[in-house]
């Protein structure tokens, strides 16, 4: 396994995907219910922004950092940059088990998986002394068929794998419908890169016949900088939260602005 994420915490994907994440955990919470929530592909959970590798990049730089300190009155990026804000002063950026962690309620359970031991270690590290979240060093699609469906009904699953084997997408597709076909009412949000249009375009036809609501958000970097590099990612929510799409709608402009991104939303 060659990809750390570590070159690109806090980059304009990152940066969505995590909106996107705490919208549809608060959206669950609405309900004293409890929630389960399984983080298929973990990574290590906290990111040093001032590490060689965000250094070498400078993708957080043009992510979140052009969010820093931007005066928001819409609720979830106000939400959003309430989270970051301490790890920001510390110059470090959270990653998805954190922002679950920092939300989960004493009735929720997060279960996270990683693959890459040293990833793992430094991912048990960071959500030590939390409670009710389970780390485990197995594969993200093993996860999906050990721990689907939950047995607290409701739940969320982020699948947020790097794509770095070839059949990434046939394999997550799979899983998906395999998945679905036990816990039809779960949540699934799904990040990918575009990069190879005709593998984006053969993974959505293959999860077409999924009968859910499918919203689709794509996110282009702008800058030049970054032309020859990765600049485009989509996510796909299945069963999205009620009105995720308009706050994300809402929030487009000031996103587009500041970070110098084109976004687009569509249900499928
Ligand atoms: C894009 S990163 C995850 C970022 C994280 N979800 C976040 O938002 O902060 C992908 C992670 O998946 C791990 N990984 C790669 N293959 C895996 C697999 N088959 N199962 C679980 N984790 C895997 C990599 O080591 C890497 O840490």
């Amino acid at each position: 396994m060659n990809y750390q994420h570590s070159f690109h915490a806090g980059n304009f994907a990152d940066v969505i995907k995590h909106l996107v994440y705490v919208y549809t955990i608060e959206y669950f919470q609405k309900k004293d219910t409890p929630l389960f929530i399984l983080d298929t592909h973990g990574g290590c959970g906290l990111y040093d922004l001032l590490s060689e590798h965000a250094q070498k990049t400078q993708e957080a730089h043009y992510g979140v950092m052009k969010l820093n300190h931007l005066d928001s009155r819409h609720s979830l990026l106000n939400r959003y940059l309430s989270l970051i804000q301490p790890y920001l002063n510390q110059n470090v950026y959270p990653g998805s088990p954190c922002f679950a962690a920092a939300l989960l309620r004493k009735q929720d359970v997060l279960r996270v998986s990683e693959l890459h031991p040293p990833v793992y270690e430094s991912l048990k590290e960071h959500t030590i002394g939390f409670k009710n979240i389970y780390v485990t060093l197995q594969d993200g699609y093993e996860s999906m068929r050990a721990y689907l469906p939950p047995k607290e009904k409701r739940g969320i699953v982020l699948i947020d794998p790097p794509y770095e084997i070839g059949n990434e997408f046939t394999l997550c597709a799979q899983s998906l419908k395999d998945a679905f076909k036990r816990f039809s009412q779960g949540t699934y949000i799904i990040w990918y890169p575009i990069k190879d249009h005709h593998a984006v375009s053969h993974f959505k036809k293959s999860i077409s016949s999924l009968s859910c609501e499918k919203l689709e958000l794509t996110i282009e970097l702008l800058t030049p900088g970054f032309k020859d590099k990765l600049n485009k990612a989509g996510l796909l929510v299945l069963n999205p939260p009620y009105l995720l799409q308009e706050n994300i709608q809402e929030l487009q402009s000031a996103l587009e602005q500041v970070m110098a991104v084109n976004i687009d939303t569509r249900i499928l």
